[in-house]
């Protein structure tokens, strides 16, 4: 899956909705509405495009999906205000779910990671039917301990970046369980460990760095458990460059799904507060992890992530050049810094009339004048999220 920035020519029969034309190839074309240097973005103009007797395009890759991409933003089947309070539900129960498995395995009781599958299913359901509700849940912060928070958050985010990439639905599905799974280890480790507010001594630090083994150890006994899922939770934390543990593996040799899992679990990571360091925005976070590429993590595989989220993933509190206020929801994966941002406060942070603005859409009102200068971080401003979107 190399992401370069490219321009391919494709035939008109493989065109579609979210692909950016570059200009026409072969045939003629005798449509009034020309569609040069822009996305598609809808299936009308598709059937227009096919219509007007244009053999071939080039699109651009880099700005927008590739023949074999999700189609992402341009996909999407319900509207964000509608899947938004389903995907809440289905997080909670996933949280709950969780909160079930975890106690079990504490206890030393009996779990099949089989009955997780259904759980996950409904999560892969959401994010066809709208991602941007899924990934805005993992950007609220709750009152949930992290352990379980993040297990879920990593979850999730991970059925997101493997509908991303196109993966088969039983790969999606396979990555969903290994995000619920990778930190099962934790469990074992002492609690002094575990909450331990501040950071952990170095001799503190290598009793933590066994919770991948453990994990590993606890879902091998698991029957019909697949190669994949083992690995990815024994190498979660395995580096790119070599410089993980515990086996210091590297590069090609390393399983795939343990390369995409590590930079979801980073990701959640550094985006959560934890006793010894403060919740990074998701753009700090994205810049973090962007330098880090080729060392800590598979170049493409941060890059492809950074494109599912968005640089301002659905969630993010936003300050616009206008002044005002608003909460993202909805991601453009062609255009990352233009995403949907629905206003909620006006330059004084008075509440005012809600409006969503499409940010790429340079159609409609000015938007295109329209800009996101600043993420800020809603527990500074006391805002409640959920409340906002609802
Ligand atoms: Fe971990």
């Amino acid at each position: 899956m190399p992401i370069e920035r490219m321009i391919k020519k494709i035939h008109i029969d493989a065109l579609r909705v979210g692909m950016f034309v570059d200009r026409y190839g072969s045939g003629s074309f005798d449509s009034p509405l020309a569609m040069f240097q822009r996305i598609v973005r809808d299936n009308n103009e598709v059937r227009m495009l096919r219509r007007s007797g244009v053999d071939w395009i080039y699109i651009d890759t880099d700005k927008g999906v590739d023949v074999h991409e999700s189609m992402g933003t341009y996909a999407r089947k319900v509207a964000f205000s509608d899947e938004v309070s389903v995907a809440a539900k289905l997080y909670r129960h996933t949280l709950n779910h969780v909160h079930e498995v975890f106690a079990r395995i504490k206890d030393g009781g009996d779990f099949n990671h089989h009955d997780s599958e259904d759980v996950v299913e409904g999560l892969v359901e959401s994010v066809h039917r709208n991602d941007a509700a899924g990934i805005c849940l993992t950007q609220l912060r709750g009152r949930d301990d992290y352990t379980y928070t993040h297990s879920v958050n990593v979850g999730l985010l991970s059925v997101v970046f493997g509908v991303s990439l196109g993966l088969e639905h039983a790969e999606v599905i396979r990555l969903g369980l290994a995000g619920i799974y990778h930190d099962i280890g934790k469990l074992r480790l002492p609690n002094e460990i575990i909450a331990k507010p501040g950071r952990l001594t170095p001799s503190e630090y290598r009793i933590a760095q066994t919770h991948a083994l453990e994990g590993y150890r606890i879902m091998a006994e698991q029957a019909d458990i697949h190669p994949d899922l083992l690995s990815a939770v024994a190498e979660h934390h395995e580096r790119y460059d070599g410089s993980g543990y515990p086996r210091a593996i590297h590069g090609a040799g390393l399983n795939r799904f343990a390369r995409l899992l590590s930079v979801v679990d980073v990701f959640d990571a550094l985006t959560s507060d934890r006793p010894y360091a403060k919740a990074k925005t998701p753009s700090e976070a994205f810049r973090v992890m962007y330098s880090a590429r080729g060392k800590s993590f598979e170049p493409q595989y941060v890059e492809r992530f950074i494109k599912a989220m968005g640089i301002y993933p659905p969630g993010s509190f936003v300050r616009l050049n206008t002044g005002s206020y608003g909460v993202v929801c909805g991601s453009n994966s062609a255009q990352p810094l233009r995403p949907q941002v629905k206003v909620v406060y006006d330059r004084k942070l008075r509440q005012c009339q809600s409006e969503v603005l499409d940010l790429s859409d340079f159609n409609t009102a000015q938007n295109d004048k329209v800009e996101i200068t600043e993420a800020l971080d809603p527990g500074e401003y006391r805002i409640d999220i959920m409340r906002l979107l609802s």
